[in-house]
């Protein structure tokens, strides 16, 4: 076997896997209530952005190769019922216009309602449990608002039952059947979107997401999940977050033939980030990771680490 580890352009040559930058996605904050970028304390290196200091920003990102982005925004004013989330003027919507006009990049938008609803949940709240059916409407209406604007691909995260369908009857409905749907499938209620709900100030109010994001301790149900996306018409479906979940991804990987992405979340990040600024562990551990997730049999991968891992090519 040491034959075929001889010396580092061999290695290159018998190497299995590798990162491929066409298939990795960098998330992307926007905040309404921010005069300028601001760094996230749990996200080392990571910008939250305002509308201005965004615009320079996704030219920058151009600029170091990364060909696709997933947009969050923080909204101006929050209700009970989310309603500026499919303001035609909101937050995303503008950044899917701006993005599209001035950039070649894939946008991509991630549909919820716990950025823009004042209790922090992923749905209308009734009686202290999330409504499934009439989340399902505003969906629709968000999905909308972002078509509208041009985006290339929709990406639901809220877990809703019947989310990807009813997107899916609204978008068509309107003739843009051109949209691509990627599911958040099998999306888990992890303890590792932490430093992600800082940014997007989504944290609940009350309760936790345990009534609509999977329980940690499943697979079969993950694969249930998967299944029904793709019956539902998703063109992408995911696994979130990735590097505890290499399992899941790799069952997925084997039992639909479907492009599959994989977000390496937040937390994942930020525990990699600390151990490196803290000289506990040495950078190539980034590579690793990320291979890792192409290993196990994703397609794409949504990480923080994009920009940087894009940059470093370049250089
Ligand atoms: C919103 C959403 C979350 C993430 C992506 N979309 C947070 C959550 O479900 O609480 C997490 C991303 C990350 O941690 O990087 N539904
Ligand atoms: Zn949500």
């Amino acid at each position: 076997m040491r034959r075929l580890r001889i010396n580092e352009s061999i290695r290159d040559m018998l190497r299995e896997n590798t990162i491929n930058g066409d298939r990795l996605v960098m998330p992307v904050f926007v905040d309404e209530n921010i005069k300028s970028k601001k760094e996230l304390s749990a996200l080392p290196g990571i910008y939250t952005h305002s509308p201005e200091s965004y615009m320079d920003y996704v030219m920058d990102l151009e600029k170091n190769r990364v060909r696709s982005i997933l947009l969050f925004g923080v909204p101006e004013t929050k209700d009970s019922k989310g309603t500026s989330s499919y303001d035609r003027n909101g937050v995303v919507q503008k950044a899917i216009d701006y993005a599209k006009s001035s950039t070649r990049m894939n946008i991509v938008a991630d549909l919820c309602l716990c950025e823009y609803t004042d209790h922090g949940h992923c749905g209308l709240v009734e009686g202290g449990y999330v409504n499934n059916d009439r989340t399902l409407e505003i969906y629709q209406k968000i999905a909308l608002s972002y078509a509208e604007a041009g985006v290339d691909i929709i990406a639901p995260s809220g877990m809703m039952d019947g989310q990807v369908r009813a997107i899916r009857e609204a978008l068509d409905g309107e003739g843009f059947e051109n949209v691509i749907i990627m599911a958040y499938s099998s999306k888990y209620s992890s303890n590792l979107y932490g430093p992600f709900r800082e940014a997007a100030q989504s944290t609940p109010g009350f309760g936790d997401r345990k009534s609509y994001q999977m329980d940690y301790s499943n697979s079969m149900e993950a694969m249930r999940e998967i299944d029904l996306d793709i019956k539902e018409g998703a063109d992408i479906v995911m696994v979130k977050p990735a590097l505890f979940y290499l399992d899941i991804i790799s069952k997925a990987k084997e039992l639909y033939n479907m492009p599959l992405a994989a977000y390496n979340v937040s937390g994942e990040y930020t525990m990699i980030m600390s151990a490196i600024k803290n000289g506990y562990l040495g950078k190539d551990t980034i590579n690793e990771a990320v291979t890792s997730i192409f290993r196990a049999g994703a397609d794409i991968v949504i990480s923080y680490f994009t920009e940087a891992l894009l940059r470093e090519k370049m250089s």
